[in-house]
């Protein structure tokens, strides 16, 4: 039975994020506390990051029980993100659930953060038809999933350098716009011209679904050569433009590829990058073309958030698995079981 209220903590990066969530798919708070420290430093520094979750978790979490306006004592089981992510930051979110379940009796299951963002939708009442394909992107994921139901994922495709969002973070820093590039980026090139600057698109005949960035970035850096902010106007929103349009055209040409491949009964996306609109329009139109659905989370639930932890930490328990296990925290994706299939891709790729 899937419990009724999940107490969920999530600290694989620089939010500390907690959120309680009912039968599975109801968020009735999600707080996140952003820790502005980072900006300062153009990046997220791992160490500020573990002693801001130290110090965030307790009042984050006050925060959203009092805004679904439940007591710890309700609460029926509790979640945390196991990983992948920063190790310090994850070990101090795994410590601090731990002690609460400990003092609060409660069950407590581990949760990997990128099956987490694959079931994201379900936060907006969107339950995605299995098989689907999901992509993971944001500033440390670029993961394309096969997804045949819960628990049963296949990791298909992944970059090969720069994660998507750190390609927007560090255009973003090329051209002037601070940390984290992604949105300034997304504003300003919804203004200017897509086709003003002929940009690589790499590995889209690659016959798999992995994808690069770091020609990408490395040609715009070209274009920016000696120039010094502040850009022409007019430029500078062409760069964007440019830049986004690549990188969308080649992340929606592997995406569905993928699904068209696979038999993909719907598209979905996640993490910060799944918040750009070129992105979305595109997928959108892609999918159309399919005929499958493409299920878009809202902003709030493509970021990192506590909620989506929540939805996957209830359905485990739910399926039977043993309060207590999964908690060991682990950095990379690998150690968390998101596996690519037996044998190569690339024999099913076109
Ligand atoms: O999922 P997220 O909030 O945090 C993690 O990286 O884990 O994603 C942040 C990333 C950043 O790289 C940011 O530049 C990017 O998502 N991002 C965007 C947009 N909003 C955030 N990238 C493109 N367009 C956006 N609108
Ligand atoms: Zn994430």
């Amino acid at each position: 039975m899937i419990p009724r209220l999940v107490l969920a903590l999530e600290t694989s990066c620089d939010d500390t994020a907690a959120a309680v969530v009912r039968d599975g798919r109801e968020a009735l708070s999600s707080a996140i506390a952003a820790q502005a420290i980072h900006r300062d430093f153009g990046g997220v520094v791992p160490e500020l990051a573990s002693r801001a979750h130290l110090d965030l978790l307790g009042p984050t979490i006050d925060r959203a029980l009092a805004e679904a306006r439940v007591g710890l004592e309700e609460i029926d089981a509790l979640a945390v993100t196991r990983g992948p992510g920063l190790l310090g930051s994850l070990v101090v979110g795994v410590a601090y659930a731990k002690a609460l379940a400990l003092a609060a009796d409660k069950p407590l299951v581990g949760v990997k953060h990128v099956e987490a963002h694959l079931w994201a939708p379900l936060l907006d009442g969107q339950e995605p038809p299995a098989p689907f394909v999901a992509a993971v992107l944001s500033g440390g994921h670029t993961e394309l999933v096969l997804a045949r139901g819960f628990g049963d994922y296949e990791l298909r495709g992944a970059t090969r350098d720069d994660a998507a969002g750190e390609a927007f973070d560090k255009v973003g820093k090329l051209a002037g716009l601070g940390f984290p590039g992604g949105p300034p980026i997304d504003r300003l090139a919804a203004a200017g011209d897509p086709a003003r600057f002929r940009l690589p698109r790499a590995m889209t005949d690659s016959g798999d679904y992995d994808v690069s960035f770091s020609g990408l970035k490395t040609a715009v850096r070209r274009l920016v050569g000696e120039r010094t902010p502040p850009f022409d106007e007019r430029w500078l929103a062409d760069l964007c433009a440019s830049f986004q349009a690549a990188l969308v055209e080649t992340l929606c040409a592997k995406i569905l590829r993928l699904a068209a491949d696979t038999g993909a009964r719907a598209v979905v996306v996640g993490g910060g990058v799944a918040c750009n609109r070129g992105l979305r329009a595109a997928l959108g139109e892609g999918g159309a073309r399919l005929g499958i659905p493409v299920l878009l989370p809202a902003a709030r639930w493509c970021t990192d958030n506590a909620a989506m932890i929540g939805v996957v930490g209830a359905r485990r328990l739910a399926l039977g698995v043993a309060p207590g296990s999964d908690l060991e925290p682990v950095a990379n994706l690998e150690e968390t079981g998101f596996a690519p299939p037996a044998q190569s891709a690339a024999g099913e790729a076109r």
